[in-house]
């Protein structure tokens, strides 16, 4: 399966964004094994483009309509247009921030599959939970409720980031990734047969170069999905260069 390091730049970044995103691009034409991916904030999408060469451009999140009366949102089709190639549904910011919920996740990914778009779905563990052991159960409830029945692996990834670990510069132990991602590919493999083996499943939460060859050694980590670490090429390139090797 190919690895997927996948940058998101959350609400920040600026047109001078792009020069970082010129060169992320140049390392990732280097790395041909590795899919590379960022997700630039909504206004930088159409520009980004431009940029990108072989690295994939997506959105932080679409609506779960086509199109309508919803001031301040954006659809998949939207995104399409764009030039986008994947988005992401369901982060914990936007689940802790706006109240997302796994049936709003689940409709906004089938929006962005019927759009064409690959669906970056996100679940994870909040701290809370975790401490009361009940990260497994909670990860795999978020999964059942947020992922299309109807998905491939063509047009899903699923990221597994618990909410504690997102921009601490703390992760989980081997241990602990390696028991969830088990459980993730497991359940994809109820859910969808042989093809459940071929779902990406990403890690996310404070990957940097320094952790990333250990994350990426576990057991059906598939890839990355990267937030401060994304932000400029210095950082990120580093990460994708790992990936390659782990890959080989
Ligand atoms: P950090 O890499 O900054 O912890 O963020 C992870 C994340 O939320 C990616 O979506």
């Amino acid at each position: 399966m190919r690895t997927l390091i996948a940058g998101n730049w959350k609400m920040n970044g600026s047109r001078a964004m792009l020069a970082e995103l010129d060169r992320i691009a140049e390392a990732a034409s280097a790395y041909s094994d590795v899919d590379v991916a960022i997700a630039p904030p909504f206004t930088l999408l159409g520009e980004a483009q431009p940029h990108a060469g072989r690295v994939w451009i997506g959105g932080q999140d679409c609506h779960r309509a086509a199109q309508g009366a919803h001031t301040g949102c954006i659809s998949a089709g939207m995104l399409v247009e764009m030039g986008a190639r994947f988005v992401i549904c369901g982060h914990s910011e936007r689940r802790a921030e706006f109240g997302e919920t796994d049936p709003l996740i689940r409709a906004k990914a089938e929006a962005a599959q019927a759009a064409g778009l690959i669906a970056i779905v996100c679940i994870g563990e909040d701290e809370h939970e975790r401490d009361e052991g009940r990260a497994v159960e909670v990860v795999a409830c978020e999964l059942d409720g947020s992922v299309p029945p109807a998905s491939t692996p063509e047009n899903l990834v699923v990221s597994y980031e618990p909410a504690w670990a997102i921009g601490t510069g703390r992760i989980p132990t081997f241990d602990q990734i390696c028991e969830i991602h088990s459980m993730i590919r497991a359940k994809l493999i109820q859910l969808f047969g042989e093809a459940g083996v071929r779902i990406r499943i990403l890690y996310g939460g404070s990957v940097n170069a320094g952790n990333a060859a250990s994350i990426l050694a576990c057991p059906h980590v598939n890839g990355a999905l990267i937030g401060g670490a994304s932000l400029t090429a210095d950082q990120f390139v580093p990460i994708v260069e790992i990936a390659a090797n782990v890959s080989q």
